[in-house]
């Protein structure tokens, strides 16, 4: 049988490319995963080899020590990949298939399942709904920064590529529908972007370069970036948008008014979560910044989407309250505002298969937007630290070396 390398969290600031179990059918006993799932049955799921696998945001937090992830962990959920191995329930898919592989877990048979809120499927978490592969707290489903992996419920999650040889053409960008393309444009959606809308995305992360894109996509008039890293900045400038150093100008309204003529947007996207930075020089952590801000420069009955994560337990949090994820947030105001606020994990299977099309057509240009990188497994480490001092890049693991250099 064939071996397998993957990426596994060490401990904060550490992560390693280590030997682990070739996948099986079945979710066997390791780190973190959740008791109740050890030995459960994936006749319904497949063997991947991976093909490309991105290096995201969220694994940061874990990484960062800001997560109760534990040593061991295989991390990785942006997975593509081409499958080598069919379980028995397994009807439609077929060995061969290049298929992009959302980032949630869901298990097509649940109420939210049914209801296409796939972030949220009750039978994949035993501890809560929703799931992901190599996360924290999410069911202990094995990672695919690797060079296997096995993903369940196949025949309801996967999405095909028509074309494998196009699809490896475009591999950059299709690499992108397992989570930040569908992750920016549910912001962007839940926002309420439309053509003419004026829009705020904070951060210029690859997420929030993913909104900024998804903005344009939906017909946005003017699009405004705002961070306090110059170098990702200048990345979002390179596809036409707008930007804020907020490093510079503390004061965002005045800083919108200063490009719209008015110190609102129509919508406004928090693509940066709880390790939000204050605004201005004398910057420190603060989480609640960005959910304040986007308030504030929001027009009254505006939408705010919410992609950037939130916790319920953040060991490295400023302060105790935040360490349990209760954070000092301006609801009245949102409330005087009448906003409506879109949270949570992005349900990808609302929106990957039309954001394929979108790619395949030549109409999104997502991995330019996001800088995609292609690097192999063994330079994932050095990746990470990069990554995290704020490179602006999207790192696309290759394992195989499979992707046409
Ligand atoms: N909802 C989902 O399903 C989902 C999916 C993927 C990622 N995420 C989350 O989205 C967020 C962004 O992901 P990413 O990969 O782009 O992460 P990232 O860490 O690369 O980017 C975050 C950016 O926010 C900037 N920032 C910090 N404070 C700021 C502030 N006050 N105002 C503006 N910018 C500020 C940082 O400088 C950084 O460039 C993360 O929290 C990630 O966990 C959520
Ligand atoms: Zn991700
Ligand atoms: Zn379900």
């Amino acid at each position: 049988m064939a071996g397998n390398r993957a990426v596994v969290y060490v401990g904060p600031g550490e992560v390693e490319v280590r030997d682990i179990s070739y996948p099986e059918l079945i979710l066997r006993d390791g780190p973190g995963v959740n008791p109740l799932n050890v030995g459960r049955k994936c006749e319904h799921g497949v063997i991947l080899k991976v093909i490309t696998t991105n290096i995201c945001g969220s694994d940061q937090h874990m990484v960062r020590g800001r997560t109760t992830a534990p040593s061991g962990l295989v991390l990785g959920h942006e997975i593509t990949g081409e499958v080598i191995e069919v379980g028995r329930d397994v009807e439609f898919i077929k060995k061969g298939d290049l298929v992009s592989v959302p980032f949630n877990i869901a298990c097509g048979r649940c109420r939210n399942c049914k209801e296409r809120n796939t972030n949220v499927c009750s039978n994949v978490n035993p501890d809560r709904p929703g799931s992901a592969y190599g996360y924290v707290d999410m069911g202990g489903w094995v990672g695919g920064q690797s060079e296997y992996v096995m993903v369940p419920y196949a025949d309801f999650q996967l999405l095909k590529f028509p074309d494998k040889d196009r699809a490896m053409e475009k591999i950059l960008d299709l690499t992108m529908l397992s989570d930040i393309f569908p992750t920016g444009y549910h912001g962007a959606v839940s926002a309420g972007v439309k053509p003419g809308s004026t829009v705020y995305v904070a951060g210029a992360g690859p997420v929030g370069l993913a909104a900024a894109h998804s903005a344009q996509l939906l017909g946005a008039a003017v699009v405004i970036v705002g961070d306090l890293n110059s170098e990702r900045l200048a990345q979002a400038k390179s596809f036409g948008c707008e930007t804020v150093n907020l490093r510079e100008h503390a004061n965002l309204a005045e800083q919108i008014d200063q490009i719209l003529g008015e110190p609102e947007v129509d919508c406004a996207i928090d693509c940066v979560g709880f390790e939000a930075h204050g605004h201005g020089h004398a910057h420190g952590e603060a989480p609640a910044t960005v959910l304040n801000s986007i308030m504030e420069v929001t027009r009254a009955g505006g939408r705010l989407g919410i992609p950037g994560l939130y916790v319920t337990g953040d060991p490295g949090a400023v302060d105790e309250d935040a360490k349990i994820g209760t954070l000092k947030i301006r609801f009245g105001l949102g409330w005087a505002k009448s906003h409506t606020f879109v949270t949570g994990q992005t349900p990808v299977m609302q929106y990957h298969r039309e954001l394929m099309t979108s790619i395949l057509s030549g109409k999104a240009q997502i991995a330019k937007a996001v800088n995609a990188t292609l690097i192999s497994l063994d330079q994932a480490p050095a990746a990470y630290s990069e990554f995290d001092k704020g490179a602006s890049k999207k790192f696309v693991i290759d394992p195989h070396l499979s992707v046409k250099r």
